[in-house]
């Protein structure tokens, strides 16, 4: 579903081209028609294929890879690593065989060590390598302060980081309402329950819908990056890169805010942080790079 959403809306903006690419035979080219012959409805140039062959990718400025299993209520990001490792090299192999110089964005799950694997196994250029959730697990921040103050969600800005799962680190003083710093908006105890309802964002989707997880906020924020990429706008937005020393992290992909461009990751920001959010960070990395160390095995 989160590829097709993602799809659906790149459509929308006409930012490019799009081949959807799914080993069922008939659901992809399905997808893609249906996709196609919306088209004129909302007036966009934008030609959709749908294949069950990577061929049909060839020379792409950006392969965005969401295959794999999706969560079932109870489960955590973390319990589909193993089956998804096989499914994520299989894709990136294919993909980069055909593009091999494209920048990969990646949204399969656990994110931040699939990433990892699609860097690897595609021998792939970390900076052309970024994994989406920050851009996601802050919308759900945003969303929630919004309802909670009853202001516009353009006012609302908020900073996720860390890994993403249940971990994950939500910044309550970068975050901001019209520039004032939410910890000096809401009492703490409003926030804390906002900070808890971010982090266990997705599996709150995950038990509504019973049979996956979410896609339309996954691939909104998606969308958000392609189009930074190809507009090379050197947008910076929380999303999952590969660290080399900052935050003190090595040889990990993990939530930080990056400047986005034609070229990938241009650069990771480093935010002089609390030493509570430099521990919640730590804790949130330790899970990220033991899961790591399990693709190893
Ligand atoms: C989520 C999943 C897709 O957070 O990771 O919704």
């Amino acid at each position: 579903m989160t590829g097709a959403t993602t799809a659906h809306w790149l459509a929308e903006i006409e930012i490019a081209d799009i081949v959807l690419v799914d080993i069922i035979e008939g659901m992809p080219q399905g997808k893609a028609l249906d996709l196609q012959e919306a088209m004129p409805v909302i007036g966009k140039d934008v030609t959709i294929t749908g294949s069950n062959e990577y061929s049909a990718t060839t020379n792409s400025d950006i392969v965005v890879i969401t295959a794999g299993l999706p969560r079932k209520p109870g489960m955590s990001r973390d319990d589909l690593l193993a089956a998804n490792v096989e499914i994520v090299s299989t894709a990136t192999q294919a993909a980069i065989r055909e593009s091999p110089d494209a920048i990969f964005v990646v949204l399969s799950n656990p994110l931040d060590v699939m990433s990892y694997l699609v860097m690897k196994v595609g021998g792939i250029p970390s900076r052309r390598v970024i994994g989406q959730a920050g851009i996601l697990d802050s919308a759900r921040m945003r969303a929630f302060v919004g309802m909670e103050l009853g202001i516009s969600i353009e006012n609302i800005h908020c900073y996720v980081l860390g890994g993403h799962g249940d971990e994950m680190v939500p910044l309550t003083h970068y975050s901001n309402v019209a520039g004032i710093p939410l910890d000096e908006i809401l009492p703490k105890e409003r926030l804390d329950a906002i900070v808890t309802r971010t982090r266990k964002g997705g599996g709150e989707i995950v038990s509504l819908l019973k049979t996956g997880s979410a896609y339309y906020a996954p691939a909104i924020a998606v969308t958000q990056m392609v189009e930074a990429i190809l507009k090379d706008k050197h947008l910076i937005v929380p999303a999952s890169a590969y660290l080399s020393g900052e935050y003190g992290l090595n040889n990990i992909f993990f939530g930080v805010p990056v400047q986005i461009g034609m070229k990938g990751v241009e650069k990771i920001i480093e935010y002089s942080l609390s030493d509570e959010e430099k521990e919640a960070l730590k804790k949130s990395a330790a899970g990220v790079t033991e899961n790591i160390a399990l693709l190893k095995k």
